[in-house]
């Protein structure tokens, strides 16, 4: 099939690659010409295991395309995917800008019957409001053309983006015909070979199924964060805790590991959004606005131990930071608790020693930009040269089972706050290390 998939962003960049790769003519657009530049060179905007080979793969096969030209992508397009950013608005609802005009540009350029896919996660009711927009700019042509507007919400992982891609848990389709339904069924079909997982459903159920289950995972990650810090007032260990609960397979053990707070560019928006609907429709979400308090205040519970530890005037302190991106495997940072952390420190005058292996670019660049007292090191062990702490914020695998040794080394003192309770098992107090965890 001919496709085109408008955003080269994380969705969009990883959908039209792995449509690309099961054989399908794909052509991802994007306004950001800097990163179509970046493609055209073979150098990946964005870090996702395993995406350079796939794209590099496929752009030589002849089945991958970038361009900033949106006509020329839709010109013999079947399929139009859209998958621009759907970001927080300034009143909590999902920005619809980008999904607005790129509807509208299909109305303008679009020439043939398309099914117009949305992938961006957007709120109730869009589906409607693109066809209007297309059908509007029709109008306005005095054309008379075919179309569909399908809801397609992705569910893909950052850090596993492919592989959720190739191998989904469930497809899900909202559309109100036929042949909208067999479409997507024949472009999905190569993805679920073993068994069918794609699941067809009217098109509001379909949006709405995307925002539930984001706010249902949130749910999961901010009601282990209440219990554990419950734990901690009760003397209760939150690790076991955790494991108890877990084993009952109505409750399992993904989704409830103590941390510092969900980050990223899918639960804090998704959940803001959820409430923000639901009040549009004189629905008070009670549960979803607890979920979005808990996790405001959990991205803060590290750094008030450290300055529980410190105390509340940090100066002349230095820490070092493992980990900034929002979690493991990718170097998103939009949202990250390290965010909040790194300036409520540096905000009382502590100096930050930083490592991640992946989004350090991004968190000079654009999240922790302008702030002083940062500086960023090429190595985990380098971060703790001469702090007074070890401050660990994302479970990067390099992480799990560091030289203790070392770090005891480097460290001016032997404290360590572990945001993600990695070392829980480790016996720290028995190798002479102050610990610090989540629930305990
Ligand atoms: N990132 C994820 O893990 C994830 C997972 C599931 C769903 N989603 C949803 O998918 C959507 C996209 O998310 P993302 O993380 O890929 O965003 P992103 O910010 O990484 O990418 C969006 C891209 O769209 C481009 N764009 C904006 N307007 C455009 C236009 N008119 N024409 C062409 N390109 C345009 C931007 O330049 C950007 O490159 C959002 O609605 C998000 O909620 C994201």
């Amino acid at each position: 099939m001919n496709i085109a998939v408008i955003g080269t962003g994380y969705v969009g960049l990883v959908s039209g690659t792995c449509f690309s790769e099961m054989g399908n003519k794909v052509t991802c657009v994007d306004i950001d010409s800097s990163k179509i530049e970046k493609l055209h060179k073979g150098i990946i905007p964005i870090y996702e295991p395993g995406l350079e080979a796939m794209v590099l793969k496929n752009v030589k096969n002849k089945n991958l395309y970038f361009t900033t030209d949106f006509k020329t992508a839709i010109e013999n397009a079947e399929i139009v995917f859209i998958a621009v950013g759907t970001p927080m608005g300034d009143d909590g609802s999902a920005d619809l800008q980008y999904v607005v005009s790129v509807a509208k540009s299909i109305g303008e350029t679009m020439q043939e019957s398309i099914v117009v896919v949305d992938k961006s996660t957007v709120p109730i009711g869009t589906a409607d409001k693109v066809r209007i927009t297309i059908q509007e700019q029709l109008n306005k042509r005095g054309v008379t053309i075919n179309f569909d507007v399908v809801s397609n919400p992705e569910f893909l992982k950052e850090g596993a983006a492919i592989n959720d891609f190739m191998k989904p848990d469930r497809v899900v389709i909202g559309a109100d015909n036929n042949y909208a339904v067999e479409k997507m069924k024949q472009l999905y079909a190569p993805f679920s070979m073993s068994h069918d997982r794609f699941i067809a459903m009217d098109i509001r159920s379909a949006e709405m199924t995307k925002y539930a289950a984001n706010a249902m995972l949130a749910t999961k990650i901010s009601f282990m964060n209440e219990v554990a810090n419950i734990c901690e007032k009760v003397g209760a260990d939150a690790n076991q805790v955790r494991i108890g609960i877990g084993s009952d397979s109505r409750i399992g053990y993904n989704f409830i590991y103590p941390g510092c707070g969900y980050g990223g560019s899918c639960f804090p928006k998704d959940v803001k959004a959820l409430k923000k609907i639901a009040s549009e429709y004189d629905y008070d979400a009670k549960l979803i606005s607890s979920v979005e308090e808990v996790n405001d205040a959990q991205k803060l519970v590290i750094a008030n131990k450290i300055i529980k530890r410190f105390g509340e005037n940090l100066t002349g302190n230095t820490f070092g930071i493992w980990g900034l991106a929002f979690k493991p495997g990718t170097d998103d940072m939009r949202e990250a608790p390290a965010i909040y952390v790194v300036k409520e420190l540096v905000k009382r005058g502590a100096k930050i020693q930083a490592y991640d292996p992946k989004a350090m670019y991004e968190a000079e660049a654009c999240y922790l930009k302008n702030i002083e007292n940062i500086t960023y090191v090429d190595s985990k062990y380098k971060a703790l040269e001469n702090a007074d702490a070890m401050v660990l914020l994302t479970e990067w695998k390099e992480f799990r089972s560091p030289d203790f040794d070392e770090i005891k080394k480097m460290l001016n003192t032997t404290v360590i706050f572990d945001g993600r309770n990695q070392y829980n098992m480790f016996n720290l107090a028995e190798k002479g290390f102050e610990y610090y965890q989540i629930g305990k």
